[in-house]
């Protein structure tokens, strides 16, 4: 996304629905250079000199190490800002700590937030590049072009006839959403599915077609990307359901472990009913046993790990299109 200010335009990666099919390429050409370039100990600083801010406002395991290991690949050096120990404590705004970061001379910023458009807001009032590592749920387009980068290492760039499963709780997964914007971007198939009260009822905007009982899309699909229940994104009531297991069969009837698990779980049987090539990705965090089964995981159709590893390569590949095109 470019966006102009007085003096040069400022390019930041802010959502994956904005993204043009030729910079979607252009990043994973890019990826598949880095990697190339890594792999074979050629890879050469391209962003020396430039400082990073990473700004998590929500837990991060794999995206916040991903970018550090990518900001440094670059040659650039990471700023890892810690909120809590930030002046927020004593009342400073969102947009003030950013414009007091930038007067600082970061270059550009990494955010993570647990509410949506906060990069986008961001971006609208500081003059650097703003990459989003996911906002509420809403985006979290690092993610989604990682994982399109994932399937097509393995499947080939012939994305028109590709059909992608997206299965689980799809409502509140930016992970969903940024994954959507680009299969539909690209001209891949999307089929999701999952428990109805999870499903978003804007499938049309995505030209994406529901599916209510998983078993009859399983042998179509070249790659499933399978989601996490966010039980941190429902109500305290639905949480402490999930938590307890109680009273789900009545009011969260989809937040029952089992009943999940056999409605719309990626099991070893279900596994085996997909086609011989069929990958498996998972963005992470994993409730083993629930949405996913160890053995799945573990299995040779699953990307899961080499999703992690594609991280860090995508993402140098977006940040340094940030930075070097600002
Ligand atoms: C996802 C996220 O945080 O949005 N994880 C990730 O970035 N690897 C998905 C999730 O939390 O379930």
């Amino acid at each position: 996304m470019t966006q102009q200010s007085k003096t040069k335009p400022i390019v930041s990666l802010l959502d994956a629905k904005s993204l043009a099919l030729n910079q979607i390429k252009a990043y994973i050409k890019r990826s598949y250079d880095i990697k190339t370039a890594l792999q074979t100990q050629s890879w050469e600083a391209t962003c020396k000199g430039k400082h990073v801010l990473s700004v998590f406002f929500e837990h991060s395991t794999r995206t916040r190490v991903s970018f550090e290991l990518a900001i440094h690949q670059l040659g650039a050096k990471p700023i890892l800002f810690d909120v809590a120990l930030s002046s927020s404590k004593k009342g400073e705004t969102l947009e003030d700590m950013m414009q007091n970061l930038e007067a600082l001379g970061v270059d550009a910023f990494v955010i993570r937030h647990y509410e949506n458009h906060i990069p986008h807001q961001v971006a609208s009032y500081v003059n650097k590049p703003i990459i989003n590592a996911g906002d509420g749920s809403h985006e979290h387009p690092t993610q989604a072009l990682l994982d399109v980068f994932s399937i097509e290492e393995r499947l080939g760039d012939d994305w028109k006839n590709r059909r992608i499963l997206i299965c689980g709780y799809i409502l509140h997964s930016r992970v969903a959403h940024s994954n959507m914007w680009l299969l539909k971007t690209l001209g891949a198939e999307v089929f999701v599915s999952g428990p109805k009260a999870l499903i978003p009822n804007n499938l049309d905007d995505y030209e994406a077609t529901y599916i209510e009982t998983i078993d009859t899309i399983l042998g179509d699909v070249d790659a499933i990307n399978v989601l996490r229940i966010q039980t941190e994104r429902q109500e305290q009531e639905a949480q402490d359901a999930f938590q307890s297991q109680q009273d789900t069969q009545t009011r969260y009837p989809y937040l029952n472990k089992a009943y999940y698990k056999e409605h719309f779980g990626i099991t070893k049987n279900r596994l085996n009913a997909c086609k011989d090539h069929v990958l498996i990705l998972h963005p992470g965090p994993v409730n083993r046993g629930v949405e996913i089964d160890l053995d799945v995981m573990k299995s040779p159709r699953s990307i899961i790990l080499k999703q992690v590893e594609n991280g860090p390569i995508m993402r140098m590949a977006c940040l340094e299109h940030c930075l070097l095109e600002t």
